[in-house]
């Protein structure tokens, strides 16, 4: 499927010094263009109350690409790249900044044929985002003749009510589809696939469902702490930094049904009855179905409340109220400083009813189990039972396994690329819709408020794989987590 190139436009950063900027959107701009994904004439406008020259600005960023970038800057490269690069400095509450703004615009359609088309994307403080799109319509920067997309960086809100304010703010001044909402990683190879895995090939279809499947573990854990980010992960915590978003995407993609079309409303259609469908537990029962834990480090990090309840970990055991997954659980965790980092979606089938070979119990045959994984070791494996060669029929499970980057190599697009591209193709598919992004709120909000009432996080060692009460969790349904590849 070919989508063509994206008409040339102008790239408007805001929080162009920031983080993000420099590790991942300066990169991915220069390597579309490498690669010729988009038009050279892309023009890049960087804003941030840092006042930077603009040759600061793009020696800056040259450095940036020459430590972060996938793919080096060559000195062509380079020439193509700096010489449509562009910075303004200034605060987003003055008006002042949006009329420098607009005149460098009109300055940059002029000078690289941008005709009016903008991506604005916001990789600011979340509580810039409300403001900088009011101020985008009021000075008059949306009046020109091209297309306007406003790309939005998580976290999308704090809770539920905020994420449903923040949606009502951007949609007085922008319509549902011109508003990008990122979750990385939905521009991840592997997530991308985990569609074409399901759709593509007929022999899953039949067995992906309460009929065959026991139970669903999606885990997505990191072998580090917060490092610099402490005073922001203080007031965010692992439910909002990664359960209400990555994980939510993962588990909508796992349990959603097939789309009736390749097209951004089909597919996030579906995605949105599985979140409807997931049952919303009471205050009551959160305190069975959640644990949180913190690793014991953590209130030593910079920036982190020495007397900290943030929770550095979360596992929960979801439902999904619908005919394909009743009585199937879906365990889902992340957590920081944990023995591995390992991002994956376990299938995890019946057990066979019967076991005809004398040397082996039923409970030693382990049930088939189906890997998707997302990050690192790219790939998929299936687990199957198989005879142990010898006069015996004794059974050992072993696995079957597809390797991204044996088959097709490395040096894959990073996700950033693909969804920068994506936005300017005006693709929404891989974003987050509005009413997607408030049932995954609505799912987590109350394990939040039970948190808030009052207990402490459950500390656990640094690599290791949580606290005790997340393997009670499972242990008191019959189950254990899958620890690591093993
Ligand atoms: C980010 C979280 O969204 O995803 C980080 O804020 C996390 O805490 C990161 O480390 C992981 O992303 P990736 O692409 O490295 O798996």
């Amino acid at each position: 499927m070919t989508k063509g190139t994206p008409d040339a436009c102008a790239v408007v950063i805001f929080g162009a010094s920031g983080d993000l900027a420099s590790k991942k959107l300066l990169p991915a701009l220069h390597n579309l263009q490498v690669d010729g994904f988009i038009p050279k004439e892309t023009a890049l406008l960087g804003t941030a109350r840092t006042r930077f020259t603009h040759e600061q600005f793009a020696a800056d960023t040259r450095k940036d690409l020459e430590k972060n970038s996938r793919i080096s800057p060559t000195d062509d490269s380079w020439a193509t790249f700096a010489s449509d690069i562009f910075y303004v400095p200034g605060d987003v509450n003055d008006p002042a900044l949006f009329q420098e703004l607009k005149q460098k615009l009109e300055e940059i359609d002029e000078r690289c044929g941008t005709g009016g088309n903008r991506v604005w994307y916001l990789s600011t403080l979340p509580a810039m985002f409300a403001t900088i799109a009011e101020q985008l319509g009021k000075e008059g920067l949306l009046d020109t003749a091209g297309w306007h997309r406003l790309v939005v960086e998580k976290p999308f809100g704090h809770d539920l009510a905020s994420a449903r304010q923040l949606n009502t703010d951007l949609l007085r001044t922008f319509a549902e589809d011109q508003v990008f909402r990122i979750d990385h990683y939905l521009g991840k190879e592997t997530v991308q696939n985990l569609l074409v895995f399901r759709f593509a090939n007929a022999i899953f279809e039949p067995i992906w469902n309460r009929r065959y499947v026991d139970s669903v573990q999606i885990t997505f854990a990191e072998d580090f702490g917060v490092g610099s980010r402490g005073k922001f992960y203080e007031d965010t915590g692992a439910l909002r930094d990664v359960a209400q978003n990555h994980l939510m995407q993962l588990l909508s993609l796992t349990a959603m049904e097939p789309p009736v079309a390749w097209d951004a409303d089909a597919i996030r259609d579906e995605k949105v009855q599985v979140l409807k469908a997931v049952r919303r537990w009471t205050p009551s029962e959160c305190g069975e179905v959640a644990v949180r834990g913190q690793y014991k480090g953590y209130r030593d990090e910079d920036g982190v409340d020495v007397r900290s309840s943030t929770e550095t970990y979360i596992a929960m055991k979801l439902r999904i109220d619908n005919w394909r997954w009743e009585g199937v659980p879906f365990y889902l965790r992340t957590g920081k400083c944990m023995a591995e980092t390992l991002t994956e979606i376990a299938i995890q089938f019946q057990r066979v009813p019967h076991l005809l070979f004398a040397k082996t119990a039923v409970e030693e045959l382990e049930p088939n189990v189906l890997v998707i994984r997302i990050k690192p070791d790219e790939g998929i494996s299936l687990t199957f039972g198989t005879k142990i060669p010898g006069p015996e029929v004794e059974v050992r499970t072993v696995d079957m396994d597809f390797d991204y980057e044996a088959d097709f190599g490395s040096g894959t697009a990073e996700a950033y690329e693909r969804l920068l591209l994506e936005a300017m193709l005006g693709d929404a598919t891989l974003f987050t819709r509005s009413d997607e992004i408030e049932q995954a709120w609505e799912i987590v909000d109350p394990i939040r408020e039970h948190w808030m009432q009052g207990g402490r996080p459950g500390s656990y060692d640094e690599g290791s794989w949580g606290p005790r009460a997340a393997t009670e969790l499972l242990t008191r349904d019959g189950r254990s987590w899958r620890n690591g590849r093993s």
